[in-house]
């Protein structure tokens, strides 16, 4: 079986988020699978340094608007997963990040860059492809691939499409001229196509026209099928709601590794946690906190917007240092957030540190230094950090929502007796539901015996990428199988 899996960030190449983490592991998982599962990425400035072997596979002249276009093939750097590149200087090799400027602007042509990802996935997905190599099934993710399964049936069908939901928040919504801009068929430009209350959305056309739907847990893949989680489109996913489902992400479990994690100043292991409290002192001392083993330690790495939580946080956050505890905080995101997280490590100096920026080393350091992982979010598709701190002997506290409630085992008297608790889950999207569930952490944290039983209970479990791949495949089989009646 032949897998196209498009996507516009991909680790260790270009990453604003857990899409980069999946998209960095999740094919070559696939692959372990027998599955022949390719990536297709826009050549990024840094990309190409990136990648092993890049040499050009196919050049198309002019397309429709875009004008011409080399693909670049090549190998991932720490696996043997083919990745196509996008080399389209003119779109992608920009200062800044893959979707906005320097200064924090999203670029304002970024209908045409990721439409122009979206026709490639598309047109290399049709028999018409001048590749060579035509999957069976075009794996799309989130908005800036979502005009790809549209395209793909506007130029006559092919590969059978997969729409990946990795977050709702974000549509990719133009301006309905778009449309025009784009060549795109105008009479599909209706309420039972591409349009979204006069606009052009990327997402909702691709949940539109793929032939089936997924997301990356079960909850939110119900949760979106309802108002507020559903953000405008769970009419629309309610009514397809038989081709959606739901799968859970796996992680990295080598790069993310305690036990081998080139980041760290020791290592450990579930049977031997002495080297995380080596990363406690030394995250203490890296980041001028107070050097104290017993003081409870919170961490949190985040991308800072309204989705995960932090204003909570910020809420009880002087509460916390009152009751002893410390926090590190790395991130970067919406600028009043990232001002009030300044003006809190302002106030209380060594208990609390914010880090504003992104730093993959320090992300590991604090899984590994801090005691407890917070992460409140209002919504979470599925989350990975939960399952990094878990991996990391750091029991998380997180909100009942998404893939946190799916990964995360609350501690109770029972899930404790019975060796099964993994982290603290919480209801309600109040500071007092948080700092309830951190009381609750505090009275098991001051518990040396059952707070290590808690550790070791999340560093056993398997978040590994292998049974989901198996799902994705099996996903895919069905997808093969049913035939196109089946295209809803
Ligand atoms: P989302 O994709 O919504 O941001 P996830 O939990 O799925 O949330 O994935 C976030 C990923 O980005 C994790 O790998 C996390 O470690 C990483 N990350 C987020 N912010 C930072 C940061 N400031 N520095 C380093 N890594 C970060
Ligand atoms: C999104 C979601 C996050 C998910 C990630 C990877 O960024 O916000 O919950 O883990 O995609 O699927």
């Amino acid at each position: 079986m032949r897998v196209l899996f498009a996507t516009s960030e991909a680790r260790p190449l270009a990453k604003t988020g857990g899409l980069a983490d999946v998209s960095g592991a999740l094919p070559a998982a696939l692959r372990d699978t027998g599955i022949d599962c390719r990536l297709l990425l826009p050549a990024y400035p840094g990309t190409l340094d990136g990648v092993r072997g890049a040499r050009e596979c196919l050049r198309l002249e002019a397309i429709p608007l875009f004008g011409g276009v080399r693909l670049l093939q090549a190998e991932m750097p720490d696996a043997d997963t083919p990745v196509y590149l996008v080399d389209a200087p003119d779109f992608y090799a920009r200062a800044g990040g893959p979707y906005q400027d320097i200064d924090g602007y999203d670029y304002p042509d970024n209908a045409l860059r990721f439409g122009l990802l979206s026709w490639l996935a598309a047109h290399l997905a049709t028999d018409a492809t001048a590749l060579g190599w035509r999957p069976d099934i075009l794996h799309c993710n989130d908005w800036q691939t979502g005009l790809a399964p549209a395209w793909l049936r506007f130029m006559g069908g092919g590969a059978r499409s997969l729409m990946t939901v990795h977050n709702l928040a974000y549509q990719g919504i133009f301006p309905a001229d778009t449309v025009v801009q784009l060549g795109l068929p105008a009479e599909h430009f209706q309420m039972e196509g591409m349009e979204y209350y006069g606009n052009l959305s990327f997402l909702k056309t691709g949940l539109f026209y793929a032939d089936r739907i997924n997301t990356v847990s079960p909850s939110y893949a119900e949760e979106i099928q309802h108002e507020p989680l559903g953000m405008g489109l769970q009419g629309l996913l309610a009514a397809r709601r038989d081709l959606l489902s739901g799968i859970v992400n796996g992680i990295d479990t080598a790069f993310w590794n305690p036990a081998g994690d080139p980041h760290l100043p020791a290592a450990y292991a579930a049977d031997d946690l002495a080297g995380k409290q080596a990363c406690k002192r030394a995250l203490q001392g890296d980041l001028n906190l107070v050097a104290d083993a017993h003081a409870p330690l919170f961490g949190i790495v985040s991308r800072l917007t309204y989705q995960k939580g932090i204003d909570l946080v910020l809420a009880i956050a002087d509460w916390l240092i009152a009751r002893g505890g410390q926090l590190v905080l790395l991130g970067s995101g919406e600028a009043v957030l990232e001002q009030a997280v300044h003006g809190l490590a302002a106030r209380h100096p060594g208990k609390v540190a914010a880090i504003i920026g992104y730093d993959e080393g320090l992300a590991h350091r604090i899984e590994a230094g801090v005691d407890c992982f917070l992460m409140p979010s209002r919504f979470e598709p599925c989350g990975l950090n939960q399952m990094y701190s878990q991996r990391y002997g750091t029991p998380p506290i997180v909100h009942a929502t998404g893939g946190l409630k799916d990964t995360v085992v609350d501690a109770t008297p029972q899930t404790l007796a019975r060796g099964e608790a993994s982290g603290f889950v919480f209801d309600g999207e109040t500071p007092a539901a948080l700092q309830a569930a951190v009381e609750r952490m505090l009275a098991l944290f001051a518990d040396a015996k059952a707070w290590r039983r808690l550790q070791t209970t999340g560093m056993r479990r398997d978040f590994s990428w292998e049974g989901s791949a198996r799902q994705y495949a099996e996903l895919y089989r069905a997808m093969l199988g049913a035939g196109p009646g089946a295209r809803g």
